[in-house]
C-alpha cells in the first residue's frame, strides 16, 4: 500500500471524463487501497482516482467519524440512477483544491449503481452528507469540480482565493 501524491486545481487530468474500468484485478484492488490509504493520510472523506492521476472510474468515499457507521464504499463505475427533487445547502471542500470551501446546492439524497472492486454489483440508497460526498467524487469521474456547481461570482471569488494561496505557497 502506499499514500499518492494528489493532484490540485489546474492538472488537465482533473478535467477528463475519466474511463469506464474493464478488470477487476489485483492493480485495481491494490489502487483501491492506496486510494483508501491516500484519503485517510489527506484526512479528507472521499476521493476519486483522478485525484491521484489515474483517469479511471473509481471512488472512495469513508464517512465513519461522521456518525454514518455503513458509510464506507468503494465503487468502481458508478452512476446516479435516481436523484431527489428535493435539495440542499451545505459546504464542501476537494482534497484537490486546498483552502477553498464553498456552499453547493444538490440533490439531498441519490440512488447510485455501481460495482465494488471485486467486479459485484452495488446499489447504494443514499442521503444528507453521504449522498453529497458520493455526488462529488461521481462529479471528479466526469471532470467536474465543485466551484463549477457554484455562481459564476462565487466562483470568480474562489479562483481569486486560489490564485492567492497558489502565490503563497511559492
Ligand atoms: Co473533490
Amino acid at each position: 500500500m502506499a499514500v499518492r501524491e494528489i493532484v490540485l486545481l489546474g492538472d488537465p487530468v482533473l478535467r477528463r471524463k475519466a474511463e469506464e474500468v474493464t478488470s477487476f484485478d489485483a492493480r485495481l484492488q491494490e489502487l483501491v487501497r492506496d486510494m483508501f490509504e491516500t484519503m485517510y493520510h489527506a484526512e479528507g472523506i472521499g476521493l476519486a482516482a483522478p485525484q491521484i492521476g489515474i483517469p479511471e472510474r473509481v471512488l472512495v468515499v469513508d464517512l465513519r467519524r461522521e456518525d454514518e457507521p455503513e458509510a464506507r464504499v468503494a465503487l468502481v463505475n458508478p452512476r446516479v440512477v435516481w436523484s431527489s427533487d428535493v435539495t440542499d445547502r451545505a459546504p464542501e471542500g476537494c482534497l484537490s483544491i486546498p483552502g477553498l470551501e464553498e456552499v453547493v446546492e444538490r440533490p439531498e439524497a441519490v440512488h447510485v449503481e455501481g460495482f465494488d472492486p471485486e467486479g459485484a454489483p452495488v446499489r447504494i440508497e443514499a442521503d444528507e452528507l453521504f449522498a453529497r460526498a458520493l455526488q462529488h467524487e461521481i462529479d471528479h469521474l466526469d471532470g467536474i469540480l465543485f466551484i463549477d456547481r457554484v455562481s459564476p461570482l462565487k466562483r470568480r471569488m474562489l479562483m481569486k482565493k486560489w490564485k492567492k494561496l497558489q502565490a503563497e505557497a511559492k
